[in-house]
């Protein structure tokens, strides 16, 4: 309790006392007088974390008031999709592990037969991304939703934010995974195999992400997500997470490698001599990220959430690079020869240079997109996670992927 001597005090006071709470979950205050049973209460205040109620002993005199904070730190609840992904079972596997206190959902398809006995307190929803009622639902009683899994569905995704957008007492949050496979530069033939110097950051070239054209990887869903903030902003609160290529091993119960490896040493095998290539110069550069530095930033951003979301960046400003380093694609070919030929696999460790961009068009049947190949060995996709920085000196923790090349390596070729 507090009193307060006017209208100003009132409103600095309670700026205060949030602020201190939130940072030392305490704050001490003057007792100066109590309100009784006389006191009405003059006015209530909603914050995100509190309901301020201000007492008066006399309602004629408004400057003077007894101020009393109910706290109303609900469970928050936490709805998340992909759950025996790589990135989704990770992300899953990080909240329950580093917030039991918090009331989570795996929403998943099938469910793997230890899940419950490794997270107990998790309750599952069944169903797939074409299950809109249900996504509409879950998300709608979800204070925060963490959706994981196929960045490119856009009646997951739609679904998700009508649930989230139905009438509720505080917006609720929406962390989208997206992928920089935004920002590359396959489409034109400029900087195919040679070192483009854009570098895309989070904080600087928002309006031009936001302004990329529509045949980009992801476009389809960014633009649901940049219009959903655009309009309904006072609303829901999102954030865009954007890695680029995951390395480390996931920490669900699922999938738990992740796409590039696996992929590129298929490629390999399938090359004469079974040799590791690149194309033009092979200066073309892409970002990467240690999927436990993606772990900090999906922990900062939910917890920020939780914390009612101040200080951090949402819908316009809700967009996160995350990586932590790059590599061109010769180097990245120079090292993996290196580990393929130090475990017998190859002999040739020189990495052939491609010059046919049909060579590459023709690697990867992927359904949709078959650009595949000159998109992940001759393209550029560099990016700098600026706003994870400035929030709060993000920077690579991990060991970077060359560290750990063998590993990964070695995972790799028991995938295909
Ligand atoms: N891995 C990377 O390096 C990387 C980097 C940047 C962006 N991304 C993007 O992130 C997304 C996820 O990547 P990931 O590596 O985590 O993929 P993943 O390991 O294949 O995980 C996919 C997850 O989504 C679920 N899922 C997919 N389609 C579903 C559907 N129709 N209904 C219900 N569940 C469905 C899967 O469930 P089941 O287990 O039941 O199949 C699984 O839990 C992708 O769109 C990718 O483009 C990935």
């Amino acid at each position: 309790m507090y009193i307060a001597t006017s209208q100003v005090s009132y409103w600095r006071f309670l700026l205060r006392y949030e602020w201190i709470y939130n940072r030392i979950g305490v704050a001490v205050l003057n007792r100066k007088r109590k309100y009784n049973s006389l006191s009405k209460v003059h006015s209530t205040i909603h914050t995100q974390r509190s309901t301020w109620l201000a007492y008066s002993h006399n309602l004629e005199l408004p400057d003077l008031y007894i101020i009393n904070r109910r706290e109303h730190r609900m469970t928050p609840k936490i709805f998340i999709t992909g759950g025996t992904g790589y990135v989704g079972g990770s992300v899953l596997h990080t909240i329950v592990t580093d917030h039991p206190e918090y009331e989570v959902t795996a929403f998943l398809r099938t469910v793997p037969p230890t899940f419950s006995t490794l997270y107990p307190n998790t309750r599952i929803v069944k169903g797939d991304y074409d299950s809109s009622d249900i996504l509409t639902s879950e998300a709608s009683n979800a204070d925060i939703v963490i959706h994981n899994g196929d960045s490119d569905h856009e009646p997951s995704l739609n679904a998700l934010i009508k649930g989230l957008l139905l009438p509720r007492s505080t917006p609720g949050y929406l962390l989208h995974l997206s992928g920089t496979g935004i920002t590359s530069d396959w489409a034109s033939t400029s900087f195919l195999g040679r070192s483009n110097p854009k570098i895309w950051s989070d904080i600087h070239d928002l309006d031009e992400v936001r302004a990329i054209p529509d045949e980009a990887l992801h476009r389809n869903t960014e633009k649901i997500l940049h219009e959903t903030a655009a309009k309904q902003g006072d609303r829901i609160n999102i954030a865009v997470i954007c890695p680029p290529d995951i390395y480390g091993k996931g920490k669900g119960l699922g999938k738990t490698w992740s796409v590039f490896m696996p992929l590129f040493l298929r490629e390999v095998k399938k090359m004469e001599g079974g040799r590791v290539f690149y194309y033009g110069e092979g200066t073309n550069a892409r970002g990467w990220v240690h999927i436990d530095e993606l772990m900090e930033i999906y922990l900062k951003v939910v917890e920020a959430a939780v914390a009612g979301g101040a200080g951090f960046g949402w819908n316009k400003e809700g967009y996160y690079f995350t990586g932590t380093q790059e590599h061109s694609q010769l180097t990245i070919a120079n090292a993996t020869a290196k580990v393929l030929a130090s475990h017998n696999m190859i002999k040739n460790t020189t990495p052939l240079q491609l010059s046919s961009l049909d060579r590459l068009d023709t690697m990867i049947d992927y359904p949709g997109f078959s650009k595949l190949g000159r998109y992940l060995y001759a393209s550029n996709s560099r990016t700098r996670a600026d706003r994870a920085e400035k929030l709060w000196g993000y920077r690579a923790s991990a060991p970077g992927l060359l560290e750990v090349l063998e590993e990964e390596v070695l995972d790799a070729v028991q995938r295909f």
